[in-house]
């Protein structure tokens, strides 16, 4: 029976006949045997095998180097050397399909701008294999935490006719001819203009007001043109949305869906999460355990002003109340004065898009982001307007084509409830998991301003 590299490598005795299958890390010769190396990304640790000249199949171990695929049968023994518990003595072996000698990952180790442009091969490296494990590994975890708390996951479109955030920063979807001068969107596929998803959320607030607590995971695009590390045109976004909930209950949902995400990934397998707390962020696990475990700050956004203005730093932009919080501004609030997770509430309306849910105070609405240390914003969210006319009124002063959000509208006048969630962005939140400081490295394929490979 072929079994995984990590099933061989745990196994809790010797065993006198196993085969595995893999891609060959590192070759070494003696005379009369060779040493292979092989991982099949099952896990972070290879399997060692040793190969003695004339075991069938031995005389094309020359051809075996590295990159290529190959299967082994043998023996599994203690292993002598340090480092491995296990090692193969190989009965046989056979090439599947050779590497030529060009296979860009030699024993180098190399940056991440190289692995980047290479992003086909990337996952065979340790670390972007532990990087991809460790995102499955937490797209499940974020699975469990709905389920277990009884949400219905829904999968709302890809392709949609409204921008949900109001930005007006997205991707058209056309089967037009472009360059020929002609744009009718009403001859277009749908007969209207559509664009890819910025969020899941209104599609999503109409299934919440109908089975109440309910969440998406999905990819989102934006169309803006920002060229930072933690930003990307395609990313995957969770965004839950409960019926009969307010402000205070999102930010408790936020709160309590980071901390165990974060337990899930202190809880996963030791040798990925040891790779990245060695080799990529020292400070990780003592990081990851803090925000497990402590409560987080609550600041207004009108007391996080204070903050920032009492601060006494000089930042690039400057802080006034009314204006966006920077990166910066979110990094010091986090890293510098709360020294933890904070979610700031209740921001200025004129920032803030349409559907967020007016405040008594007439300037600020229902607002709330979780900011985390390293990154900034890893949580936006809002209790929702509820209230018909409100609502109306803000879409006309937006400038928003009412009658093409009269569906949204419904929700207002047949039955309406307070109701209110967030958007998780799950590549920062890998992140933050991992230690991993580009966006561009915790998703397969990055796509930014100028980049789209393949
Ligand atoms: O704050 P945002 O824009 O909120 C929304 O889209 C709401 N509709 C969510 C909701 O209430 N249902 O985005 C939510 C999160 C951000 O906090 C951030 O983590 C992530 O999505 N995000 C991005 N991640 C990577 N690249 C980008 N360009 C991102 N833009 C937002
Ligand atoms: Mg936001």
């Amino acid at each position: 029976m072929c079994r995984t590299i990590k099933a061989v490598l745990e196994s809790s005795a010797a065993l006198e006949d196993v085969k595995a299958r893999g891609w060959v890390r590192t070759r070494r010769d003696a005379k009369g045997f060779s040493f292979l190396e092989i991982n099949d990304g099952s896990c972070l640790g290879s399997l060692q095998v040793l190969i003695d000249a004339g075991v069938p199949g031995s005389e094309e171990v020359a051809l075996m180097l590295t990159g290529s695929s190959v299967e082994v049968r043998g023996k599994l023994v203690e292993s002598p050397g340090a480092g491995q518990a296990w090692e193969l003595h190989a009965a046989e072996v056979r090439l599947i399909g050779k590497a030529s000698g060009d296979y860009p990952l030699q024993k180098k180790r190399h940056g991440p701008e190289f692995l980047r442009e290479i992003a086909h091969l990337r996952p065979r490296t340790n670390l972007f294999g532990a990087i991809f494990r460790t995102r499955s590994r937490l797209a499940h975890a974020v699975h469990r935490f709905f389920e277990e708390r009884g949400f219905v996951w829904v999968h709302t479109p890809i392709v949609t006719a409204s921008d949900c955030e109001g930005a007006g920063e997205m991707f058209r979807v056309t089967t037009q001819k472009v360059g020929g001068g002609k744009d009718v969107p009403e001859e277009d596929f749908f007969g209207k203009a559509s664009y890819l998803t910025v969020s899941g959320q209104l599609e999503g607030e109409t299934f919440a007001c109908a089975l109440s607590k309910i969440y998406t995971f999905g990819p989102t695009f934006r169309a803006e043109n920002s060229n930072t590390t933690r930003h990307a045109a395609e990313f995957w976004m969770i965004e839950p949305e409960m019926a009969f909930c307010d402000l205070k209950g999102d930010m408790d949902l936020a709160e309590e869906f980071v901390k165990a995400l974060t337990r899930s990934v202190l809880e996963g397998p030791q040798d990925d999460f040891g790779l990245f707390s060695n080799f990529v962020d020292k400070g990780l696990e003592e990081r990851l355990r803090f925000i497990a475990e402590r409560p987080f700050e609550r600041v207004s956004y009108t007391e996080a002003v204070a903050i920032l203005e009492k601060s006494g730093k000089s930042f690039e932009y400057p802080v006034a109340w009314g204006e966006n919080l920077q990166s910066e501004h979110e990094r010091y609030l986090t890293e510098e004065h709360c020294k933890c997770p904070v979610t700031v509430y209740d921001y200025p309306e004129a920032i803030k898009p349409f559907y967020m849910r007016r405040n008594d105070d007439g300037k600020t609405v229902a607002a709330m982001d979780v900011l985390v240390p390293g990154i900034g914003e890893i949580v936006g969210g809002s209790q929702r307007e509820e209230r018909y006319e409100l609502l109306r009124a803000t879409m006309e002063k937006d400038g928003l084509d009412v009658e093409a959000y009269g569906w949204y509208l419904d929700l207002r006048k047949y039955g309406s409830v307070p109701h209110a969630g967030f958007g998780l962005g799950f590549e920062r939140m890998l992140m933050l998991a991992t230690g991993v400081q580009n966006i561009r490295d915790v998703i397969p394929y990055p796509r930014t301003p100028g980049h789209c490979l393949p």
